[in-house]
């Protein structure tokens, strides 16, 4: 019998390609190596001959992709000798701040907006110890607090504006492509600050430079419809969507991201919060798995796009799942409710139950 080698986490995994030295103390969760799951079912019934992949980042410690940046970025702060970090966050970014700061003894600061958080965060947030900071207003307002505040106390930021997040970030894209032996035809990803866009196409492009593949992927980046600056082209001051985790107006990686669309020739499109909870939906349902609103963005993207030719057949998808159902159970429940039965506690009603539904 032959065992396999503790992993240990992606910068152990990826040492060589990202920026720590020999004896760096490496703050880390066993983040990465998540699954890449064949849809088995969906492409079916969409009536569509393709290979659609997700890359489920929600399997990730904290649930969600932000493991990856924030590993790294936590580990150079405690390098450079950080006592304290601090982000804005819709939610999952603090969750793994506070947890990459627990991990290392230093403290979390997290600025989230007032009541937009799914729950499942805001409790991983406060069980990790970090000190949570409500403001009465908006993600991108919150954004520019930080940068603000860290300009007048001593807390290093940990928003996808510290470059090493990007850095940890690439690595979702080295796995997919050391899965499938090249990179996907096509890569569709939720945009919020459009960081993990960013991210995913440095990874691609390093191994296409070295010529460990010779392809890259066309990038594809989907907003929601009431979220949408990269559609409508501009900025926009009060975006509303209820994937709340890519409720953003003011992207951080703007110009990075226009610049992926370009290189990959790919696109930006959105989709209406009803596509994207349907999308979920139908992930959960037809393939057992289970992501949050936000992160269901990219497959509802790739169903309007094979619907409509844009992405044609025959093609290798890979629709990254950026974060667990789990963080927002209050919208899994709304969305399911109605699929719940009430009945007397006796054999007769729970069997009439079951033999209805058969
Ligand atoms: N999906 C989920 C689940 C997210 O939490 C985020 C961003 C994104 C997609 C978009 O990624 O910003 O790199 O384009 N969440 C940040 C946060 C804003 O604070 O947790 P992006």
């Amino acid at each position: 019998m032959t065992f396999r080698t503790r992993y240990t986490g992606l910068i152990d995994r990826y040492r060589d390609r990202l920026p720590v030295h020999d004896d760096t103390r490496i703050i880390g969760l066993g983040e990465g190596n998540t699954p890449l799951i064949r849809l088995n079912n969906i492409p079916g019934a969409l009536g569509k001959d393709v290979d659609i992949y997700v890359k489920y980042e929600g399997l990730n410690p904290t649930g969600s992709f932000k493991d990856r940046g924030m590993t790294m970025a936590v580990t150079k702060a405690v390098e450079e000798g950080a006592k304290a970090i601090i982000c804005a966050s819709t939610g999952n970014t603090s969750a793994a701040a506070a947890a990459y700061a627990a991990r290392a003894g230093i403290q979390a600061f997290v600025l989230i907006p007032d009541g937009k958080i799914a729950m499942g965060k805001l409790a991983q947030a406060m069980m990790h110890g970090a000190i949570v900071i409500q403001i009465k207003g908006n993600f991108d307002e919150g954004m520019r607090l930080v940068k603000e505040v860290a300009e007048e106390a001593p807390v290093t930021i940990v928003n996808s504006i510290n470059p090493y997040r990007l850095q940890g970030q690439k690595t979702a894209a080295f796995e997919i492509v050391e899965e499938l032996g090249r990179a996907p035809d096509y890569h569709c990803i939720p945009v919020g600050n459009a960081g993990n866009i960013t991210a995913h196409w440095m990874g691609y492009s390093e191994y296409f430079e070295q010529g460990i593949v010779n392809n890259r992927p066309v990038m594809l980046g989907y907003q929601a419809e009431g979220a949408s600056p990269f559609i409508k082209g501009e900025m926009e001051d009060n975006p509303e969507t209820v994937a709340t985790a890519i409720r953003i107006g003011h992207p951080q990686s703007w110009d990075k991201a226009w610049k992926v669309r370009e290189e990959s020739k790919g696109w930006f499109d959105s989709r209406s919060d009803e596509q994207i909870l349907r999308a979920q939906k139908m992930l959960a349902e037809k393939e057992g798995v289970f992501c949050e609103p936000a992160s269901a963005t990219s497959l509802a993207g790739a169903i309007q796009d094979l619907e409509e030719g844009k992405i044609p057949e025959g093609s290798t998808i890979v629709c990254t799942l950026t974060g667990h159902g789990l963080k927002d159970p209050d919208i899994a429940i709304q969305q399911s409710g109605s699929d719940m039965v009430t009945v007397d506690a006796d054999l007769g009603s729970v069997k009439e139950a079951i033999l209805k539904n058969l």
